[in-house]
């Protein structure tokens, strides 16, 4: 049976896993052949402390206030739970909880944790102060939800022992300790787990500048020439996304590597991106297959999530999770309680033009879960 710790979870061949055990939703979009070599890079990219972290002000802000109050106090801070689309930088984040506290970190999984059985060994097994990071926290069983609720405020648990009508609860007392969870889909916790985070922070896709200062440091840690303007052209096609750009930036250097003069430069950037099959836009192959089965096959929608997603032939939470957000964000796709439309600019994106009758979409409030009945 697992134990739930991510160095002894089996990973399947497919699995988009990085090297620390994080998932890496995202692995599919540039490169499907992703390697552990990648997770590998990924970690040594990795900025260490919160003050070598860019973007994302207010988090940043907010977790840095938190942590210093908290190191003051002496005493562990408040639970942290991190949401937002994949590559933003929550594993980041929760690393660099630890490192600020200065405390060791445990990674698990929501995914890791199919019985309760398999949390209770976890936190029965932490230290005082220990950092627990929780990753894809809303994919956890509902048991073990329960159990670590009640953990995360009593600092205890209830183990079984023995079966059926003689089994019984021994307590045990846990040394005060601090989640991390993050997770794409905060809609998707219970609200009692919700709850139990006395602080939550929202990750948003990066701008433009945030995204040249992660390349201008990676390109330094690759030990890679790179000139600014190459470096703004990647950020600007990088979907807002840190993972994305980090990856597009090792293709670039590859490109310039085998066929031009290894320094990254506009042109080896241009071409690179052009054969990874990087838009103008900075759209993907999954992000331009959605808009185009949106338009061409389904006149601009409304339509299901889930019809959406098999007609691209992905699942469906790949589409809303990875996919999705971007398009919303940058005003591609508008979600409806009746399904999801694309909106004029989409249909300018493909060269199209709308078809008579297509429906104008009236955009809801800025609501994650609107639309989730599609
Ligand atoms: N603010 C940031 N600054 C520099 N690099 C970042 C930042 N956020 C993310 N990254 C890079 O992007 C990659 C993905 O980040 P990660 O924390 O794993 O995202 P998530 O856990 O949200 O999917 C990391 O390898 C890291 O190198
Ligand atoms: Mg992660």
């Amino acid at each position: 049976m697992s134990d739930g710790f991510s160095s002894e979870i089996r990973v399947a061949e497919d699995d988009p896993r990085e090297g620390d055990g994080s998932y890496d939703a995202t692995a599919r979009i540039v490169d499907a052949g992703s390697t552990d070599d990648d997770g590998v890079v990924e970690a040594a990219l990795r900025p260490r402390r919160l003050a070598d972290f860019p973007g994302q002000p207010k988090v940043r802000d907010q977790l840095g206030l938190v942590l210093e109050a908290a190191r003051r106090r002496g005493s562990p801070p408040d639970h942290v739970l991190l949401s937002g689309p994949p590559g933003l930088g929550k594993t980041t984040l929760a690393m660099i909880v630890a490192a600020e506290l200065e405390q060791p970190i445990r990674v698990t999984s929501g995914p890791a944790i199919q019985h309760a059985g398999d949390l209770a060994s976890v936190l029965s097994s932490l230290t005082e102060g220990e950092v627990l990071f929780f990753d894809e926290i809303h994919r956890m069983s509902r048991p073990a939800e329960e159990m670590l609720y009640l953990a995360m405020e009593d600092f205890r648990v209830d183990v079984i022992v023995g079966k059926g009508p003689g089994a019984t609860a021994i307590p045990l007392e846990l040394p005060p300790f601090t989640v991390v969870g993050a997770t794409t889909r905060a809609g998707l916790l219970p609200a009692p787990l919700r709850d139990r985070f006395g602080f939550t922070g929202h990750l948003d896709f990066y701008d433009d500048a945030d995204l040249e200062k992660i390349l201008a440091r990676s390109a330094g840690l690759l030990e890679v020439e790179s000139d600014g303007d190459a470096l703004a052209e990647i950020a600007r096609r990088s979907r807002g996304t840190p993972r994305v750009a980090n990856r597009l930036l090792r293709r670039v250097r590859d490109w310039a590597q085998v066929h031009g003069t290894g320094r990254v430069g506009l042109d080896a950037a241009h071409r690179a991106l052009a054969l990874f099959d990087v838009d103008e836009i900075g759209l993907d192959r999954l992000d331009r297959a959605v808009l185009d089965a949106l338009c061409r096959r389904f006149g601009g929608g409304p339509v299901g999530l889930s019809t959406l997603a098999v007609s691209v032939g992905e699942e469906t939470d790949t589409v809303e999770t990875v996919a999705e957000p971007y398009l919303v964000r940058q005003g591609y796709i508008v979600r409806s309680p009746r399904g999801r439309l694309a909106t004029p600019a989409a249909w300018q994106h493909l060269d199209l033009s709308p078809p008579a009758g297509a429906q104008t979409p009236l955009p809801l409030p800025d609501d994650p879960e609107a639309g989730r009945l599609g």
